[in-house]
């Protein structure tokens, strides 16, 4: 983020909490309940949006050296990410070209040299060229350069790691134009650099949740008050936030107590991030919250239209993480942790309640305008005609 924005953000949010006003949009907002357990919209969404669309599957934490690999089922595709001989970063269908078995089991590893099948040790390499096939001379005729691992589109940008997962055909690129996916909001990454970052801690979640509606509960601070009271809501001011729309993103901070008390420091020291926690929504399933000493990456996957997988990842700079105790470390985690419980046990029951027929639409107040945002994102690219991003 750039200083004058972050100087605008905590002057709006101070007078925000001085007048008692909230960041509004004109009016309320709905999306249809349908949109959260209907199979049909459920599979459009994976097609769409997990197939066709990059989405974060791993850090760069994990893939620094050549050798270095990360599996991920995450998004329903069996994903296998290496760092190169050659520095580069490739990715594949975790799939063996001989009868379809999953060829690396590991989820993460290093110092790896081939790829070999367990099943009859057919091997490739790290660029997923197929270079051993056990009993050669006796299998057959085979083209090997036609059986090489499929290959998907891969980017990393700020120590997140962005995939396709679907095979590329014969002349695609195997790059991905972050500069259209991620719009004006990668200045902002650019500036909260994260590449060098290490990750603290990854815990999977499955809440019976869509996977649409856990992101939607870190959209608003509205219910900070009500169901956070007894875990992180103390630290915070109530409600105040300010929202932009960045392109398919959006971006917003939420204000901590603390902010009150910033007169009592000069202009040019005022820090964002010392007052606030800026939370970044990245179309269309990541959220990124930073807060003064860590990054919190929440990535939600689809399971079934009632059940969703949320990998909760803490990413601290090395620096910072060596100026604490682990213990600090694993509080963090537990705060997270114990928020995040209370949002999904809501959560869960609002799935539950999505077919009693009570409301055919979710209702978005005026200051939950970013859920009204990401939900029309989400609408305008399941819809016909619309152009892949990729
Ligand atoms: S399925 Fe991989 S070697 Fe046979
Ligand atoms: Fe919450």
């Amino acid at each position: 983020m750039q200083r004058p924005d972050e100087l605008d953000y905590i002057s709006r949010m101070l007078e925000m909490a001085r007048a008692n006003r909230r960041d509004d949009a004109p009016s309320i907002t709905h999306a249809p309940v349908d949109a959260y357990i209907s199979q049909e919209r459920f599979e459009r969404e994976v097609q769409t949006l997990f197939r066709r669309h990059p989405v974060v599957v791993a850090f760069s934490a994990q893939v620094r050296k050549p050798g270095d690999f990360v599996t991920s089922t995450d998004t329903g595709q069996p994903i296998l990410v290496v760092r190169g001989k050659d520095m580069k970063l490739r990715a594949f269908l975790n799939v063996c070209r001989h009868r379809t078995a999953t060829v690396e089991t590991k989820p993460c590893g290093s110092n790896k040299r081939a790829f070999v099948c367990p099943y009859h040790g057919w091997s490739y390499d790290l660029t997923g060229k197929l270079v051993g096939i056990t009993d050669g001379a006796w299998f057959g005729d085979i083209d090997r350069s036609a059986h090489g691992l499929k290959q998907l589109a891969v980017a990393e940008h700020c120590g997140l790691v962005w995939v396709v997962p679907t095979a590329l055909q014969e002349g695609q690129s195997a790059d991905i134009d972050l500069d259209a996916q991620l719009g004006p909001v990668k200045a902002d990454l650019d500036s909260w650099d994260m590449s060098g970052w290490e990750v603290q801690s990854i815990t999977p979640i499955r809440p019976r949740m869509n996977w649409k509606l856990v992101i939607d509960t870190f959209l608003e601070l509205y219910h900070f008050r009500y169901l956070h009271g007894a875990s992180v809501a103390p630290l915070f001011l109530d409600n105040i936030t300010t929202y932009e729309r960045r392109d398919r993103h959006s971006r917003f901070a939420v204000a901590k107590t603390t902010l009150l008390e910033i007169d009592k420091e000069p202009r040019e020291k005022w820090r964002l991030l010392d007052h606030a926690v800026m939370l970044y929504n990245l179309f269309p399933h990541t959220v990124l919250a930073y807060t003064a000493d860590h990054c919190g990456v929440f990535t939600s996957y689809p399971i079934s239209p009632d059940e969703a997988l949320i990998n909760v990842t803490v990413l601290v700079d090395p620096a910072v993480r060596a100026t604490k105790h682990e213990d600090y470390w694993k509080k963090n985690q537990d705060l997270i942790l114990a928020a995040l419980a209370e949002d999904f046990a809501v959560g869960a029951s609002i799935q539950a309640n999505f077919r009693s027929g009570a409301n055919v639409v979710q209702t978005f107040g005026k200051f939950e305008k970013a859920l009204g945002w990401y939900h029309k994102e989400i609408d305008d690219a399941l819809s016909p005609g619309r152009p892949a991003t990729n």
